[in-house]
């Protein structure tokens, strides 16, 4: 049983969760203003306001319900597309305090989890190696995991090196196509053959299910997890190296 007190904080993804509350504030107190003119265009204005104002309502309590409770639950949806063994290796790319490469570790017996990150600040609150390893701590599998800082873009580990890659909400950050390619690639090639990728995103899963193939992986598209534990929009693709050009 695990003795540590203190929860795990799986963070805040992209952090602007504060200002997009202060916006949703200035198109509800603009709408009400404008409301109150007698006059066709600002009323018409006010409505679209309005309408803007619950659009954008609806995505701030959809992002605090993933944030709080939704995060965890697709977690395990992931997880458990895994047939786990308990000796595998793990990458998490993208881990951001840990949530998939913690995940995992809880998942193993001999095997290892590695997550890498580059800490980017805008695609996560406090965004920190250190935050990671005190997750890591509170669930009790230091000895499962290791933190790494490095860009999925060009990975320094041997190929043919994991036997399942995993990770959410990452790959999009990447600016260019070229670069979310070359993470693409990079994935392929340190991929064990028989290993299992699966990618949870919310853009671009059509683009990295088509380097896949490309690659020669067999590729699934699963259709997006509307509110069902993840944000709306969330899709995941899940691709599988063969062992030989026979398998399927
Ligand atoms: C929105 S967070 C998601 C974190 C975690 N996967 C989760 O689901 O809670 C995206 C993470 O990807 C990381 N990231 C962005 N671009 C990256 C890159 N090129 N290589 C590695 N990590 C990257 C960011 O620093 C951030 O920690």
């Amino acid at each position: 049983m695990n003795e540590n007190k203190d929860k795990p904080d799986y963070g805040i993804d992209g952090g602007p969760l504060n200002k997009l509350v202060i916006v949703d504030l200035i198109f509800w107190g603009t709408a009400v203003f404008l409301i109150t003119f007698p006059n066709f265009y600002l009323k018409a204005a006010a409505i679209i306001l309005f309408i803007c104002g619950l659009m954008l309502g609806f995505l701030i309590i959809s992002m605090n319900f993933y944030t709080k409770a939704g995060k965890l639950i697709h977690r395990d949806k992931l997880l458990s597309m895994i047939d786990w063994k308990g000796n595998e290796m793990v990458l998490d790319i993208g881990t951001g305090r840990g949530l998939l490469m913690i995940g995992a570790a809880k998942r193993l017996n001999t095997g290892k989890s590695i997550g890498i990150d580059i800490w980017r600040q805008e695609d996560m609150q406090d965004n920190t190696h250190q935050n990671t390893l005190k997750n890591g701590s509170i669930e009790g599998v230091l000895d499962k995991i290791e933190i790494k800082n490095v860009d999925a873009q060009k990975m320094d580990f041997n190929d043919n090196y994991f036997d399942v890659i995993l990770s959410n909400l990452c790959l999009h950050n990447i600016p260019s196509k070229q670069g979310r390619d070359a993470a693409c690639r990079e994935i392929v090639r340190v991929l064990k053959p028989g290993g299992t990728v699966i990618i949870s995103d919310i853009l671009y899963t059509k683009e990295y299910g088509k380097i896949f193939l490309q690659e020669g992986l067999s590729v699934k598209f699963l259709n997006s997890i509307f509110l069902n534990g993840a944000n709306p929009g969330h899709k995941v693709v899940k691709a599988f190296k063969k062992i030989s050009n026979h398998q399927e």
